[in-house]
């Protein structure tokens, strides 16, 4: 159901080449704005919008690029994005360092990227120059490597996001989330 003032326009993205490729293609739909990458095998049932909450967080720093995190097992890294942050007892903290799925052995933390982002358009310049280096090359374009180069011109914060998430992208959290909406929607589930 589309909501009111709301336009759908979909991208093709010709080759399997990776997160980062992905967002590349959208390029030319969004062009030099801010803009929200949101990732959907990552359900998040919230009061308030993960989007949201990053796009306050942005707004309360003045700018700059926001990613959603959580805190995960450390056995867990190697599922995810990994931040090094300023604080990271600070609900909103300043990225340093990101590495994609390190083993627990060198992970510069427990704080994983979940699938929401908020964006400056220059991601675009070092997604563009990831493309450019990697091309015949046939490895994946890395969001995450993408946003480790932007690091030290693009302010980039973390967001320690209010919310549940499902995995949807592992078996069991796609069975837990349609069981916990079927029951939040009314349907009796022993
Ligand atoms: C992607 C990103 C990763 C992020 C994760 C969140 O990985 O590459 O940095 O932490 O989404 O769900 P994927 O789940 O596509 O392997």
């Amino acid at each position: 159901i589309v909501p009111p003032g709301i336009n759908c326009i979909y991208v093709r993205q010709p080759k399997a080449l990776g997160l980062g490729h992905a967002v590349l293609c959208s390029r030319p739909v969004i062009g030099n704005v801010p803009f929200a990458v949101v990732l959907p095998d990552d359900l998040i049932s919230s009061d308030v919008s993960v989007v949201k909450q990053l796009l306050d967080a942005r707004e309360a720093q003045g700018g700059g690029s926001v990613v959603a995190v959580q805190d995960v097992a450390l056995e867990d890294t190697k599922k995810y994005g990994i931040v090094s942050v300023d604080d990271a007892a600070c609900p909103v903290s300043r990225v340093r360092g990101i590495v994609e799925k390190p083993d627990p052995s060198v992970a510069p933390s427990r704080l994983a990227v979940i699938g929401r982002y908020v964006f400056e358009p220059e991601i675009f310049d070092y997604l563009a120059r990831q493309a450019v280096q990697q091309a015949g090359v046939g490895g994946e374009i890395q969001l995450t490597d993408a946003i480790s180069a932007s690091l030290a011109q693009v302010p980039t914060y973390a967001c320690r996001y209010q919310g549940h998430r499902y995995d949807c992208g592992s078996k069991q959290g796609y069975i837990d989330a349609t069981v916990s909406f079927a029951r939040k929607r009314g349907f009796k589930i022993n």
